[in-house]
Parts: structure tokens; C-alpha cells; sequence
């Protein structure tokens, strides 16, 4: 597996082909977190509107942090999962009083902040602050279960784990930010839940899947 041309395959189809989202038009790691609690549950669709209203009205951590619980849960109606706002709303206080409104690029801070889980974590590291951590959600097990041939079960809490040594290894060290991106839109695009489109994929020659003919069997997941 030649983990540089593939890096090199994906980034180039990202930046060729990436959708240009409200959360992609800067590094703003207030930005960058907000979108990503807004996706964990959420479609991108159902989130563009709500993510731009939202910043319109708390364009930053101090804004946000100043507002009333009332007006935020508002700005969250129709979300849905809003313990999702209270945490956000929770942590953003914490970090204004704790660290002067800026969000930590320390792994041990940010991941005490309330709702921010190890994918979120390495969301806000890789995209905001370009650093070679691992993002790893079920949209990012399914794309490196084929591109690896990796039969874990993804249903297994302990699953996840693997998947992130294994995206500690493919990520571009140059290119952090774009890497984890370009993962996310490959499963958004291309590697899709059913029916992926291995014909139109652009690390199509790297997938171990494919040349299995796997790729609808992956990935493993026992029940639900
Ligand atoms: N899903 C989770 N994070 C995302 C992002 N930054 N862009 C698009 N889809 C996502």
C-alpha cells in the first residue's frame, strides 16, 4: 500500500471537488466546532441553514458564551439532540473564562471540554489547527474499512480504536486539515452506505475492497 500516492490521490480529488460548505470558508476553530456538533447527528442539508444562522447570531466564542440558554436552545429548534446546545453552550463558558475565549489546540483540554468526544476532538485539532490527528466517526469506518479491507465490527465500542491507529497512519502530515476532510467527503460522495461509486472513486487503485469485490460487504456490523 503506497500511503503516499494515496494521500496524494485523495487531497488532489478533494481539492478539486470539495463542496463549498459555510464551515469550509475558514480555519475558525469556534467555527469548526460548532459545525461539528451540529453534523454528529445531523445531514449536511439540514445543518447549512442552521449553522449560518447560528453564527449570525454567536459569531464567536464570547457572543455564544454571553447568550442565554433560552436563546440557544432557540437558535437550535428543529435540530434536534439538544443536549448537543447545552454542552456547547457549557464548554464555549467554560473556555472564555478558563482560557480567554480561545479554544485549546492541547488534546488533554479540549477533550475535557463537555461534548467533545475523541471524534470531535481530532475534528477540531486536524481541521481548525492542521494537527496529524485521527477523526474517526462511522462515516470514516465505513471508507477505511474498504480502502483497508478491514473486518472489524464497527458495532464494537472497542472498534474504534483500531480505526484510529489506522488513520494515524494514513494522514498526511503535511496536510492534516485537507486529509480528514477529503476522508469525510469520499464517505459523503462516494463511499456511500450502499451502492458505492467505485467507478467514480478516486483512490479506486488503492481500495483493497474493490479489488476484493467487497466493497457492499464493508464494513463488519453485528445487530442493529
Ligand atoms: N461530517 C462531519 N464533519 C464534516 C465536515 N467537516 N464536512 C462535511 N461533512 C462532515
Amino acid at each position: 500500500f503506497d500511503i503516499k500516492t494515496f494521500q496524494e490521490d485523495l487531497i488532489g480529488w478533494y481539492i478539486r471537488e470539495k463542496r463549498d460548505l459555510p464551515w469550509r470558508k475558514d480555519q475558525d476553530p469556534y467555527k469548526v466546532w460548532v459545525s461539528e456538533i451540529m453534523l454528529q447527528q445531523t445531514r449536511v442539508e439540514t445543518v447549512i441553514p442552521y449553522f449560518n444562522n447560528f453564527i449570525k447570531k454567536f459569531p464567536n466564542v464570547e457572543a455564544l458564551a454571553n447568550a442565554d440558554e433560552e436563546e440557544v436552545l432557540k437558535a437550535w429548534e428543529g435540530l434536534g439532540y439538544y443536549s448537543r446546545a447545552r454542552n456547547l453552550h457549557s464548554a464555549v463558558k467554560e473556555v472564555a473564562a478558563k482560557y480567554g475565549g480561545k479554544l485549546p489546540d492541547d488534546p488533554k483540554q479540549l477533550g475535557k471540554l463537555k461534548g467533545i468526544g475523541p471524534y470531535t476532538k481530532g475534528a477540531i485539532l486536524s481541521i481548525a489547527y492542521n494537527k496529524p490527528e485521527p477523526a474517526v466517526d462511522g462515516n470514516v469506518m465505513r471508507v477505511l474499512s474498504r480502502i483497508l479491507l478491514i473486518e472489524e465490527d464497527i458495532a464494537k465500542p472497542k472498534t474504534r480504536r483500531i480505526f484510529e491507529e489506522a488513520a494515524a497512519n494514513l494522514i498526511s502530515k503535511e496536510r492534516p486539515s485537507d486529509f480528514n476532510q477529503a476522508l469525510m467527503e469520499l464517505g459523503a460522495m462516494v463511499c456511500t452506505p450502499t451502492s458505492p461509486s467505485c467507478l467514480l472513486c478516486p483512490v479506486q487503485e488503492h481500495c483493497l475492497a474493490f479489488s476484493e469485490g467487497l466493497q457492499e460487504k464493508l464494513p463488519v456490523k453485528t445487530r442493529s
